[in-house]
């Protein structure tokens, strides 16, 4: 039997960030018949009436998923009038479609908790888990990947196309795709369950070209019909130079790779993402630099032109917030690619320098970013947006 059970609410807000929102666990209707149905407090629409926030536990992405358990897996097309789908699912079915406009009425969170939406399948008996399934797949999504010829960029699109996106497009300088790129390509194509999928594609291109990047963009949309996640990675790093006398020339040139570049990438997708109207996720590579200065490098022009990336993401994801369109940062720190290998290789005494000022008294690989860049492109991070 459903049962409502306000006492078990605090042990279910373990992954959300404010303790005072009560937070219900995927998936909201039950297809178990023993497990029980946890609801909110009557505070707690009290709360959301007083404007506080209500949190990822209402987030399209939940309902969606919470759909995904009806009968017949007939949900996705969110066909309330299908004769199939049970009466019963109705009202719900209502409430998912207004749930995926981008502003939902407050009516809306409020008349999805009612006990009526409440509800056990009658076909099935054992829950299925959706978290990996679900949540951080992106099977059928479409990404742009910038740098990706190499280094993080390409790390980042080979962990995307794992996690089952249709295609992959990695935007970089060379006219051809580095022999690392070709591998990894091939491997791509190996990898199990992706069949006629996973496609790792390249375009050459600099993103420092606002129209070349935009029509990348374009050409991409046109062919795919979607462009779902957006990784802008490319970046450059410049030699030593006193800030009192770096030569302008110089500063223009990282600030127009790591900055404007970051810009004119995110733009390319974020038209396509746009026209097409299914939201999306920008993920701008920043680093550790724009928060932090590394003390005895005089890295003035690559450390200004991250902290603006920071910024430029809190302020596209204000800007397209209501258009389900996802803008968050992400700020590696020493991480060993080509780029820290310019230093690393010919100082040998800067690894143990750089790894003593990690907690974890090491530097980075690559493939550790694999995991938070899945969740930031897919729907296990639907309610993190401007977030650094
Ligand atoms: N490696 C680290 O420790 C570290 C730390 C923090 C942030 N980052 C950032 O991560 C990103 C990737 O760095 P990486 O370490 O993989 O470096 P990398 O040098 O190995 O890769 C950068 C890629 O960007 C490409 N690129 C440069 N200019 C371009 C342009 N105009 N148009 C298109 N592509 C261009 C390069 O060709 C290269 O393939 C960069 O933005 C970097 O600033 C790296």
């Amino acid at each position: 039997m459903n049962s409502i059970d306000h006492g078990d609410i605090s042990r279910h807000t373990g992954t959300h960030s404010s303790p005072e929102v009560p937070v219900q666990r995927a998936p909201i209707l039950t297809n178990h018949p023993s497990r029980s149905i946890t609801l909110p407090s009557p505070e707690f629409f009290g709360s959301i009436a007083s404007g506080a926030h209500y949190a990822g536990a209402l987030s399209p992405t939940h309902v969606e998923h919470s759909t995904s358990h009806l009968p017949h897996k007939r949900a996705p097309s969110l066909g309330a009038d299908d004769p199939i789908v049970h009466e019963t699912y109705r009202g719900v079915l209502e409430d998912v479609k207004e749930l995926f406009c981008a502003r939902p009425s407050l009516e809306i969170f409020q008349r999805r908790w009612r006990k009526d939406a409440v509800f056990e399948d009658p076909l099935s008996t054992a829950p299925t888990p959706t978290l990996f399934a679900h949540e951080f797949s992106l099977a059928d999504r479409v990404a742009l990947v910038s740098g990706a010829n190499r280094g993080l960029g390409l790390e980042m699109a080979l962990a995307l196309v794992e996690a089952g996106a249709r295609a992959v497009y990695c935007i970089d300088l060379p006219k051809e795709p580095s022999e690392e790129w070709q591998k990894v390509r091939e491997y791509a194509a190996k990898v199990s369950g992706k069949e006629g999928q996973g496609r790792l594609e390249y375009i050459s291109g600099s993103v420092t070209d606002q129209d070349g990047m935009w029509k990348i963009g374009e050409s991409i949309g046109n062919k795919e019909g979607r462009l779902d996640v957006c990784v802008a990675a490319a970046g450059i790093l410049k030699s030593h130079t006193d800030c009192l006398t770096y030569p302008a020339a110089q500063f223009r040139q990282v600030l127009d790779v790591n900055t404007n570049g970051v810009l004119f990438t995110a733009q390319a997708a974020g038209q396509q993402m746009a026209r097409f109207g299914n939201g999306g996720s920008i993920i701008l590579i920043g680093s550790m630099s724009g928060s932090i200065t590394n003390k005895d490098h005089a890295w003035v022009s690559y450390n200004s032109s991250k902290s603006a990336v920071l910024q430029m993401a809190r302020s596209m994801a204000c800007e397209l917030g209501p258009q389900r369109i996802r803008v968050n940062s992400l700020s590696p720190g020493h991480i060993y690619t080509n780029m820290t290998a310019a230093y690393l290789d010919s100082q040998a005494h800067l690894l143990e320098k750089w790894a003593s000022l990690n907690p974890l008294g090491r530097i980075g690989r690559p493939d550790e970013l694999r995991g938070v860049v899945t969740w930031l492109a897919s729907d296990a991070s639907t309610f993190c947006t401007g977030s650094e």
